[in-house]
């Protein structure tokens, strides 16, 4: 089977510097590599399939199950909000529905137009190109972070940790999309995918981290087959994309996800600051 992307940027990410010879597998045209912001990691479903990816998110949770889980932990209501590796931006209009600010910051030149495109009429947002390492933003001007399939899969992330903690404002929350891969149709999937994935050590990760967990269960919900085909032909390998189709009837997918977050700065009780 070709080496995945993911496993790809798995290894760059948790990898030491020198040990990072190897190219990702789907290596992009010379000219497309120069408006990628140095730091990137490989993101192959938008970069190359940036339609099919917005059918994807389209698809993501119609129950608002994040929605609700996000408002619990940090209302965004007249906040300023970053959506740290926006792509082409699905979620600012989201945002800015009640933030007073969002900032879309995204490495890939391309994608972060397309995301200005979107917003274009929404006077409250703008878009950056720049990465979760080196955040186009000044300290302490940020409340909420969201990022979601973006740049924080575990071990390797500690940069933008630190461009996090830089500019949060004191009780200002980050909030990390990820992947649950230890159930659900779709967390079963990745597991037959990237058997290298070590759901547990990133769990330890980001408990080492200060970040605190929220399962939650969700579901993709297609218009149709078509479009379920087409975000699998995106998100796997071809062989395994067809084994999977083949397997499961229907146009709906429970999908598990875990939403790491954590509040920045706050004292706990009789202690220093966080
Ligand atoms: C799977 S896409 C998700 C896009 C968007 N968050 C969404 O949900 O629609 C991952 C995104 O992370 C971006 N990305 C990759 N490396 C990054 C980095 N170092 N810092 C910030 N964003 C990054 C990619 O360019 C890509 O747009």
């Amino acid at each position: 089977m070709q080496r995945s992307w993911y496993a790809w940027a798995w290894h760059a990410m948790a990898a030491p510097a020198d040990d990072l010879r190897d190219t990702p597998p789907a290596p992009l045209p010379s000219a497309l590599v120069a408006e990628i912001a140095a730091g990137a990691v490989p993101s192959p479903n938008i970069w190359n399939s940036p339609q099919v990816y917005e059918v994807e998110n389209r698809a993501v949770d119609p129950d608002g199950v994040l929605e609700a889980a996000m408002r619990r932990i940090r209302p965004w209501d007249g906040a300023t909000v970053l959506d740290l590796g926006c792509g082409t931006g699905f979620h600012l209009p989201f945002f800015a529905r009640e933030a007073a600010r969002v900032i879309g910051v995204e490495p890939h030149a391309a994608l972060a137009a397309a995301a200005g495109r979107r917003v274009r009429d929404l006077p409250n947002v703008t878009v950056r190109v720049g990465t979760a390492q080196r955040i186009p933003l000044p300290d302490a001007s940020v409340d909420v972070v969201h990022a979601r399939w973006a740049y924080f899969f575990g071990p390797g992330c500690e940069p933008g940790l630190a461009e996090l903690r830089r500019v949060l404002r004191r009780g200002g929350a980050a909030m990390i999309i990820d992947n649950d891969a230890t159930r659900s149709t779709f967390g079963g999937w990745f597991r037959r995918w990237l058997t290298s994935y070590d759901a547990e050590s990133v769990e330890r990760f980001w408990a080492a981290q200060g970040f605190s967990r929220e399962p939650l269960l969700t579901r993709w919900s297609f218009q149709n087959r078509d479009d379920l085909a087409a975000v699998l032909r995106i998100e796997f390998p071809a062989d395994l994309a067809d084994a999977f189709l083949a397997e499961h009837p229907g146009c709906e997918v429970d999908y598990a996800i875990n939403l790491w977050w954590r509040v920045y700065g706050l004292a706990p009780l009789g202690g220093s600051r966080a």
